[in-house]
């Protein structure tokens, strides 16, 4: 398999680096082109959907595209039920934290997308520039939104008007969960054919890139074929420009497999077993061991234990007494 050079490396020539090499200096202008260049090459893109420094940094080391903090965030590590409750606060937290991880991985130029969460993008032109901007201040490179609704293209408008790269999400749209009755969108011919004005929809209001979650692949693939901007994936089938997974269900931590997902490990099996084995050690004394502590030197501890001794000796309320003076 060939290792495709990365057009956003420092150096024109320079190809994605092997996993765990050490952090480059990465600053790219144009960060987000790695999009459009790898639909024009038909290349395919790789996004991860992830919340945390590390692992931002596994999945730039492992030569991922683009990164997205979703605001899957919610159910996934936050413990909600759904997308809904996921606030602009933990979207500035999680991203700040996914930036860093992407700075000190071996490829710092790789791209973050932020979720902007549910209500962030509906109120006044002002409350919509102000939450962009709390997010691209801490390092996006791009806003997603999700839907195309004319309210939500014109949220969209007043962000590329700031200069903020905005990417779509449509079929099934997570923050309008409970106005759904099913999860794959698109399925009849006036489904599909609203599925392609709302992409074309955003095209236009200026979206740089479009995710389609759930649907039918044959829709999907007839919207890329036809549309300038890259259509990335998720349960949309083959014939997109890109997939995303989130980062829970590809390792295999998310205790549910989804038919659209795949588990590329067993993380949730390994590090359930460590907790196992954790926690027979503490309790049976295995852990910690001599080398995970430290010890006095033979000349401190004979002078420490002469003094535990002296201790020992006076009652306890005399110790206290000198304590408080040595304070
Ligand atoms: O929130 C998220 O992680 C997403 C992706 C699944 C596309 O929107």
């Amino acid at each position: 398999m060939s290792t495709p050079s990365s057009p956003h490396a420092p150096s024109s020539n320079a190809s994605v680096p092997a996993p765990n090499a050490a952090p480059a200096s990465g600053f790219q202008l144009f960060p987000l082109r790695v999009l459009q260049e790898k639909k024009e090459r038909g290349e395919t893109i790789a996004m991860i959907s992830l919340y945390d420094a590390p692992s931002a940094v596994m999945a730039c080391d492992a030569g991922a595209d683009v990164l997205l903090v979703g605001d899957s965030l919610g159910n996934v590590v936050l413990g909600y039920d759904n997308t809904i409750p996921v606030s602009m606060q933990d979207m500035v937290r999680h991203t700040g934290a996914v930036v860093r991880g992407v700075r000190q991985s071996a490829r710092p130029w790789v791209p973050v997308v932020a979720d902007l969460p549910f209500g962030s993008y509906a109120g006044s032109a002002q409350t919509i520039a102000d939450n962009a901007r709390a997010l691209m201040q801490v390092g996006a490179h791009a806003l997603k939104i999700e839907g195309a609704h004319q309210s939500t293209l014109n949220a969209v408008q007043i962000m590329r008007d700031m200069g903020a790269p905005v990417m779509g999400h449509i079929g099934f749209t997570p923050q309008a969960v409970l106005g759904f009755t099913r999860v794959v969108q698109g399925r009849s011919v006036q489904a599909a054919r609203d599925l392609w004005d709302a992409a074309f929809a955003l095209q236009a209001a200026g979206c740089c890139a479009i995710v389609m979650e759930a649907v039918p692949v044959e829709v999907t693939h007839a919207i890329s074929s036809r549309i300038d901007v890259p259509i990335i994936g998720i349960g949309a089938g083959v014939g997109c420009d890109g997939q995303v997974l989130v980062w829970h269900d590809l390792v295999g931590l998310s205790p549910q497999s989804l038919r659209f997902s795949k588990a590329f490990a067993q993380a949730r099996e390994v590090l359930s077993q460590a907790a196992v084995q954790y926690v027979q050690e503490v309790h049976s004394r295995e852990f910690p061991a001599v080398q995970h502590g430290w010890n006095l030197s033979d000349d401190e501890r004979a002078a420490w234990n002469e003094l535990t001794a002296e201790f020992e000796r006076r009652d306890t309320s005399q110790s206290t007494l000198d304590a408080q003076e040595n304070l």
